[in-house]
């Protein structure tokens, strides 16, 4: 049997303050070019999911294995190194630097982690011809449409070819003929690089451009669906 790209074991969390827990013993397996969509009512736990298997948030009891290498246990030195190379994240509201540009905003985690430019000019060149953002590259994040403005966060969150792209309702803010883009462009990243990637949406539609779909209520996995290969 392969060994699962991530594995979530009994993962729980309550917060401060609160007394029922948001997330009751969530068990997930992901394997290496997955593309999962979770799908849930509002205040279901997607999001906190999301946020613990991204390094971004801690978990109460149980373990996240990222390539074997349990997250949950690491000093947030380590987690932040983690989040910038491995982890890729997108959020529903884009949340781009506003006073970088295009590509300034595209390559913030490699100037994070002090890439120099001779590194990243390659890498920034093919993002942005392949998220057709080219023309787009000098250009502040307000300029841009919602699509576009995604499309850069999806760029940065590719930038170092991370192991996983968590992406929190990408097409929240977006209309439905754009929402439906940013699917098929995910679709491709997911075949063409074979990036892991997991999606929380509230759309049926949009759940369906994945090969899994996990359903969440009141914390618990209620239902996981695997679909046929290249159905
Ligand atoms: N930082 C927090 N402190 C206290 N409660 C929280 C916090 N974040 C989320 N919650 C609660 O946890 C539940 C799940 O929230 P969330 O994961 O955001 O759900 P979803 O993304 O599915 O809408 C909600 O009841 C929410 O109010
Ligand atoms: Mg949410």
């Amino acid at each position: 049997m392969t060994k699962a790209l991530l594995e979530v074991k009994n993962l729980s969390k309550i917060f401060p303050s609160m007394t029922e827990y948001v997330l009751k013993g969530i068990n997930l397996k992901i394997e290496k070019g997955d593309f999962v969509s979770v799908l849930g009512a509002s205040g279901s736990g997607k999001s906190t999911l999301l946020t613990i298997l991204g390094g971004m948030d801690t978990a109460t009891e149980g373990e996240v294995l990222l390539d074997g290498v349990d997250i949950t246990k690491l000093k947030e030195k380590e987690l932040a190194k983690l989040r910038r190379t491995k982890i890729g994240f997108v959020f529903q509201f884009f949340n781009l630097a506003p006073y970088l540009t295009v590509e300034e905003n595209i390559i913030l985690p490699m100037i994070l982690e002090r890439k120099t430019q001779k590194e990243y000019a390659e890498k920034l060149k093919y993002y942005l011809d392949y998220l057709k953002l080219s023309d787009l590259a000098k250009k502040l994040p307000g300029k841009l449409s919602g699509g576009e403005q995604q499309r850069v966060a999806i760029a940065r969150g590719l930038i170092y070819q991370p192991e996983i792209i968590f992406l929190d309702e990408p097409t929240g803010n977006l209309d439905s003929k754009t929402a439906i883009e940013i699917m098929e462009l995910l679709q491709r990243i997911n075949k063409e690089f074979n990036t892991t990637i997991m999606q929380v949406t509230h759309s049926e539609t949009n759940a369906s451009f994945g090969n899994k779909i996990i359903r969440i209520q009141d914390g618990n996995i209620i239902e996981e669906i695997v679909k046929d290969n290249d159905a």
